[in-house]
């Protein structure tokens, strides 16, 4: 038994940040009104799943791409969330027509699954929940990718400082404007619950309300 988990945690490698990550879960948890149903897209060995599960969800949804992982869907969050469209759409899978909370765990920068996320859902399931581990600060860093900055946080390239503002130093302010610009597209208000930013400062932790 011992020997299957040490290899499993081996494959989908072990996410840092246990603390932060927990922490920022704990403020949206306590901010749900209702715990009808948790989504969770970067889902892995369960680490995260299992605090929405022991806190009261009736349902925990959960994806990873990695086949290894303990997710019930184990494709790409895109993926999911196309076929969690159809299933709208349909009027299928009644159970996710509430999404509570939703958690985007990823390595990397989830903001297009957050974009597509609502796009799908709009404020008709406000009030709602979001939770984001944003992996990007290491990439910012090193470079300067204008494009990805905008399309991610979706700024405008009119900003007058928008030099200043790409710096890796200012990606908590990025994620807070990020989080605005959706609620705002969709006629809700995004109220932050936990922001952290990892020692290092690669990653920012985030928890939302939006209603
Ligand atoms: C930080 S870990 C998640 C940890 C997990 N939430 C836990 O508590 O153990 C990031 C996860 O994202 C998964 N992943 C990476 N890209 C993905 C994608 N496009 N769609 C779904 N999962 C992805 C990886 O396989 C990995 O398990």
């Amino acid at each position: 038994m011992q020997q299957v988990q040490t290899e499993k945690l081996k494959i989908l490698g072990v996410p840092r940040y246990r603390d932060e990550r927990v922490k920022v879960r704990e403020a949206a948890i306590k901010a749900c009104k209702d715990k009808n149903v948790a989504l969770e897209l970067y889902s892995g060995n369960g680490d995260m799943s299992n605090i929405y599960s022991n806190s009261g969800f009736n349902l925990v949804v959960t994806v990873d791409k990695d086949k290894n992982s303990e997710a019930q869907f184990k494709i790409p969050a895109m993926n999911y969330l196309d076929r969690l469209e159809i299933a709208i759409e349909l009027g299928a899978e009644k159970d996710l027509h509430k999404i509570d909370l939703v958690d985007f765990d990823a390595y990397g920068n989830p903001n297009l699954e957050v974009q597509r996320f609502f796009e799908i859902v709009k404020d008709k399931m406000a009030p709602i929940v979001v939770v984001i581990t944003d992996g990007l600060g290491l990439k910012m860093k090193r470079s300067r990718d204008m494009k990805l900055l905008r399309q991610r946080f979706l700024i405008s390239g009119e900003e007058a400082y928008i030099d200043y503002r790409y710096s890796w130093k200012f990606h908590p302010e990025l994620t807070r404007f990020f989080m605005k610009t959706v609620a705002k597209k969709y006629k809700m208000t995004a109220t932050e619950l936990c922001l952290l930013q990892g020692k290092g400062k690669n990653f920012v932790f985030s928890s939302w309300l939006l209603q």
